[in-house]
């Protein structure tokens, strides 16, 4: 079946596909795996612009992986976000130090999901699955004309169609002409390789339905002790961003303190907006302090860091 079709698809992917990323040149399993930890919540080019390879450089295996402190992996993963992601790669390396190739086993480590089981499964094993991301769903979408998919249906279409001769190609195909071709707002329908079986292609945008996403600002009062040109940082204790280093969050701040200006960042679920406060410590607390090449070292979140930038911006 769709025999056609993935003749298409390869013959596209050959000819216009992102054939040089790294990830898609390895049959390291553990590499293939740690690429799509990375890709889950962040963009091809942030990963390889800057994460992808020195990751690898610092634990090239799964083993060492494991046998590495906590802390170094989140400081290897500074800035890339969805901390969680680092935690549950480095509890899986403690747990194995091979994959598995089964889905149900891979389903079971820490942090992979059905998605990442399914690119695992396909990448580095080469078997014949599909695999679900955010561009793919919005193919099956105009595929199919379903305004609004469920993941049932999404995987069932997926499984249909996926080229159970060459899946690894497929699968990284499918990504590609999501990403350049089936594109939310103008797609080049005239070029895709899929226009053959695209029931959504008169109208495609209308496929998936958008949803409006409302999403909510919390606001945090943060304040920087100072003491001695250095800066007071705690390693977070609760659940968000647990492990990594910050300044702390209070809900007011104290009356000498000094409003620096604010900073925001945008998370998946709610925008931050943090107003900076500054205060010159002359009895320093029972706490760190860090001077900007220890702080450096620390692990810490892009919101403290954009809050590190702003107080350096006001204190060159
Ligand atoms: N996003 C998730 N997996 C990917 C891959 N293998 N290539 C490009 N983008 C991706």
């Amino acid at each position: 079946m769709h025999k056609k079709t993935h003749q298409n698809i390869q013959n596209w992917y050959q000819e216009n596909g992102r054939l040089d990323l790294p990830w898609r040149n390895t049959s390291e399993a553990y590499y293939i795996y740690l690429s799509e930890v990375m890709l889950q919540q962040t963009q091809v080019k942030t990963v390889l612009d800057r994460y992808y390879i020195p990751f690898i450089e610092r634990f090239p295996s799964l083993k060492l992986l494991g046998e590495a402190p906590l802390d170094d992996v989140l400081k290897m993963w500074e800035g890339l976000g969805y901390y969680n992601r680092a935690k549950n790669l480095h509890k899986t390396a403690t747990l194995i130090d091979t994959l598995p190739n089964d889905i149900d086993e891979l389903i079971k480590l820490p942090g992979i999901g059905k998605n990442t089981a399914h690119a695992v499964a396909a990448f580095a094993f080469n078997q014949p699955v599909p695999i679900m991301e955010a561009n793919v769903k919005r193919i099956l979408c105009r595929l199919q004309k379903i305004k609004t998919p469920n993941d049932k249906k999404l995987w069932e279409l997926a499984y249909d169609l996926v080229d159970k001769v060459h899946p690894f190609n497929y699968n990284q195909a499918m990504m590609d002409i999501g990403a350049t071709i089936c594109l939310p707002r103008i797609p080049k329908c005239e070029i895709c390789p899929l226009s053959d079986i695209c029931k959504g292609q008169e109208e495609p945008t209308l496929y998936p339905t958008k949803k409006k996403r409302v999403v909510p600002t919390r606001e945090e009062n943060i304040l920087i002790r100072v003491y001695d040109d250095k800066l007071a940082l705690t390693q977070r204790k609760g659940k968000f961003l647990h492990g990594l280093w910050g300044f702390e969050s209070m809900d007011i701040p104290p009356c000498a303190s000094i409003y620096i200006g604010e900073i925001t960042h945008a998370y998946t679920h709610f925008k931050l907006i943090c107003k900076v406060y500054v205060y010159y410590e002359n009895n320093p607390e029972q706490t760190d302090y860090f001077n900007e090449a220890e702080i450096q070292k620390l692990a810490i979140s892009k919101v403290d860091d954009k809050i590190v930038k702003l107080f350096t911006k006001i204190n060159p």
